[in-house]
C-alpha cells in the first residue's frame, strides 16, 4: 500500500476551473506537494456535468504540465446532479434486508431512475423518530453515465482514475482534514462555486442534510452583465476587480440581488434541517468555494442567515514549505480547492 500510490493527483473538475492538489510526507508529516488551478471556457461543465470534455482535457493537461505532476494516478469526483448524498432512515424492525429497503426508499429520494444509478450506503447510527426505532444510513447515489464519462476522459490522457468520489463528502473531510473543531455544533459547510453552491450540514462528523443549489458565482456575473449591459467577460472581469466599473451603484445593487438570493436558497434549507429533526438548528457557518471571495459575501450571508461565518482553510494543519508556496497563494486558493483537498485527503486515508 505504501508507495506514491498514496498521494494521487486530486483533480476537482468545477464549472470555472480544474483544481488540483497532491499532499506528501515530508518528515512524517502531512505536507502540501501541489496546489494548482486552470480555468475552463465557459459552458465545458455545467452543475457537475461534463459538457465539453476536449476543453477540460485541454485544462487538465495545462495544470499538469504547469505542475511537472508525473503521477498518473488520479482521484476525481462527482457533483451537482451526477451524485447524491441523502441519509435515509429504515425501521429497526424492517422485513426487507437493509439493502432492498434502502434501494426502495433511494426510488422514493433520488431525481433520477434508480436504474440508472449506483448505489452504496453507510451505517451512521439509531434514532428515534416519534417513538418508534429507525436505522439511519447514509444513502450515495452515484449516475452511471456521467461516472463513466468521467472515468472515460482520464483513461483517455493514459491517467488511472484510482477513485471516483464524490464532491459532497470530498467537503466533509476536507473539514475533518483542517481540524475545524466540532464541539457537538450543527455546521453548514457550503461550498458557493459557479454554476452551484453544495450544502452539506454535519454534526460530529455526521451528515444531517446536503443539497446542491442551482446557483452560484455565474448568476453574479450574469446579473452584473446585464445591469451594466456588457460582455459576460468584462462583467467577470469587473467582478474580480480587473477591470473598473462604470457604474458602481448599479453594479452593487446587481450583486446584492444575487447575494440575497443565495441567502434565501440557504435559509430555506437550513429550516429543512429544523423541520426534519426537531430543534436542529446550523450554529456555524464554513464557507468555501471561488464564490465566497466576492467581497462582502460571508459577512452578508453570517448576517441575514444570524450564523456566525468562516472561511474553510483546508491546509490549516498541513505542512506547506514557504519555499516552495507563497502563504498568500494558499490562503486564497485554499479555500477554492477544497474539494480537491478533500479528494486527495481521503484518498489517502483509503490508502493507509
Ligand atoms: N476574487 C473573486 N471575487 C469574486 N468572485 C470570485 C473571485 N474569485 C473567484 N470568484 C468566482 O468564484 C466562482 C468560481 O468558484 P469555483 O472555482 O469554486 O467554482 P467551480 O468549482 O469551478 O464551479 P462549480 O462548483 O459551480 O462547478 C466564479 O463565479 C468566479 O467568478
Ligand atoms: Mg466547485
Amino acid at each position: 500500500m505504501f508507495g506514491k500510490s498514496r498521494f494521487p493527483l486530486a483533480v476537482d473538475i468545477g464549472s470555472y476551473a480544474v483544481k488540483l492538489v497532491q499532499f506528501e510526507h515530508r518528515k512524517k508529516k502531512l505536507a502540501l506537494k501541489r496546489l494548482g488551478m486552470a480555468s475552463l471556457a465557459p459552458g465545458a461543465v455545467d452543475e457537475g456535468l461534463i459538457r465539453d470534455p476536449e476543453e477540460v482535457m485541454r485544462a487538465f493537461e495545462e495544470l499538469v504540465a504547469a505542475e511537472k505532476a508525473k503521477e498518473r494516478e488520479v482521484v476525481v469526483a462527482l457533483s451537482g446532479s451526477a451524485a447524491v448524498v441523502r441519509p435515509v432512515r429504515i425501521p429497526s424492525d424492517a422485513a426487507l434486508p437493509v439493502a432492498e429497503a434502502i434501494e426502495a426508499e433511494a426510488a422514493q429520494v433520488l431525481p433520477f431512475p434508480v436504474a440508472e444509478a449506483r448505489l452504496s450506503h453507510s451505517r451512521m447510527g439509531r434514532v428515534e423518530v416519534e417513538g418508534k426505532r429507525m436505522e439511519e444510513f447514509l444513502l450515495v447515489a452515484v449516475r452511471r453515465k456521467p461516472l463513466a464519462e468521467l472515468v472515460e476522459l482520464f483513461r483517455h490522457l493514459e491517467y488511472e482514475p484510482k477513485i471516483v468520489d464524490v464532491a459532497l463528502l470530498a467537503l466533509e473531510s476536507a473539514v475533518e482534514l483542517a481540524g475545524v473543531d466540532d464541539p457537538g455544533e450543527s455546521i453548514g459547510l457550503v461550498d458557493v462555486g459557479a454554476s452551484q453552491t453544495l450544502v452539506h450540514v454535519l454534526r460530529a462528523g455526521r451528515t444531517l442534510l446536503t443539497r446542491v443549489i442551482p446557483h452560484g458565482g455565474a448568476a453574479v456575473t450574469a446579473a452584473l452583465a446585464k445591469s451594466l449591459r456588457v460582455s459576460a467577460a468584462d462583467a467577470e472581469a469587473m467582478k474580480l476587480g480587473a477591470k473598473p466599473v462604470p457604474s458602481p451603484r448599479a453594479a452593487a445593487e446587481a450583486v446584492r440581488e444575487e447575494a440575497e438570493r443565495l441567502g434565501l436558497e440557504l435559509g430555506r434549507t437550513f429550516q429543512l434541517l429544523g423541520e426534519m429533526s426537531a430543534g436542529e438548528r446550523v450554529t456555524r457557518l464554513v464557507l468555501c468555494g471561488g464564490g465566497v471571495r466576492l467581497e462582502g459575501l460571508p459577512a452578508f450571508l453570517a448576517t441575514s442567515l444570524d450564523i456566525p461565518a468562516e472561511i474553510l482553510q483546508p491546509f490549516h494543519n498541513v505542512q506547506v514549505a514557504a519555499e516552495v508556496f507563497d502563504p498568500h497563494y494558499v490562503e486564497t486558493l485554499g479555500p477554492v480547492a477544497a474539494v480537491a483537498a478533500g479528494l486527495a485527503y481521503r484518498a489517502m486515508e483509503a490508502g493507509e
